[in-house]
């Protein structure tokens, strides 16, 4: 296997608030390389390339430039909009003798190695690999969110708290049948060829890249078990979550020396 990994890393961190997810620290190392290295010393790996927010990408290169370099990881700039644009430039500047092409999102810092070795292991074979997990939730379909004020107190508002009285409620419209449902992680790994046809397609839009092998018809994708510490680090939540799956503290809880 001659491996290419594509990290798509350009979006905005809109649900993680003011800051970019991917800078945080994570045991003195930015998630974003944290990352990086699940892959960069994988002997399967001979490009690696991560796809970086178009408008900084300047601010992206000075900042993580020679880090990359130094794990023989190039940067492009990605898609201003949707993660296909962003995954499609990428794709652009893989040398055409990898065999295989892992998608990773950056913002999956957690991913156990065996889990990566599996899939791996298992596109030997198959021509699209992806990790999943049953759904073990009920799970319902509901309207659009309303806020419902509790609060009728005059003076609340005055002093204006009273917002910490909104309730915000949604209505179920119905429970939804689980069977056979997945809930899909990275890395989707897939034979060169396959993932570069459906990337040749007219029609793109996606929010995964199996997806789009699944619109080519012709390809089967297989899922394989993925694991509950594969986590999207997606709002601020998330990150002692991940602290905790790697074993490492947050910068106040080490030594002065070790916190940046
Ligand atoms: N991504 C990307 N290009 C985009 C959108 C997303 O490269 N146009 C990347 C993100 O950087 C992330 C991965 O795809 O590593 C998964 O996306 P998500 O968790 O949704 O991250 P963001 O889009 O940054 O977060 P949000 O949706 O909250 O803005
Ligand atoms: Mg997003």
């Amino acid at each position: 296997m001659r491996l290419a990994v594509i990290f798509p890393a350009a979006g905005k961190s809109e649900r993680f608030g003011e800051r970019d997810k991917l800078s945080e620290d994570l045991g003195g190392r930015p998630l974003l390389m944290r990352t990086i290295d699940l892959f960069a010393k994988r002997d399967e790996m001979i490009f690696g390339v991560v796809a970086a927010p178009p408008d900084t990408f300047d601010q992206f290169k000075f900042r993580y430039g020679d880090g990359l370099a130094l794990q023989g990881v190039t940067c492009v700039p990605g898609g201003r909009v949707d993660r296909w644009e962003t995954v499609k430039n990428a794709l652009d500047v893989i040398p055409d003798d990898c065999t295989h092409i892992a998608v990773h999102d950056a913002a999956r810092p957690c991913t156990p190695p065996e889990l990566i070795s599996h899939v791996l292991r298992a596109a030997e074979h198959l021509p699209a690999v992806v990790p999943a997990m049953r759904i073990a939730s009920t799970l319902k379909r509901v309207g659009e969110e309303t806020e419902v004020d509790e609060s009728d107190d005059p003076i609340a508002a005055i002093l204006g708290d009273a917002d910490t009285h909104k309730l915000k409620t949604s209505t179920v419209i119905e429970t939804v049948d689980r069977t056979g449902l997945v809930e899909v992680q990275t890395p989707q790994v897939f034979h060169a060829d396959v993932l570069r046809r459906a990337y040749a397609q007219d029609d793109l839009s996606s929010t995964d890249d199996a997806s789009l092998i699944e619109r080519l018809g012709d390809v089967p994708v297989h899922v394989v078990p993925g694991d509950p510490r594969n986590i999207k680090i997606t709002t601020p939540a998330d990150i002692p979550l991940a602290r905790a799956i790697l074993g490492v503290r947050g910068p106040q809880g080490r030594a002065i020396h070790k916190r940046f």
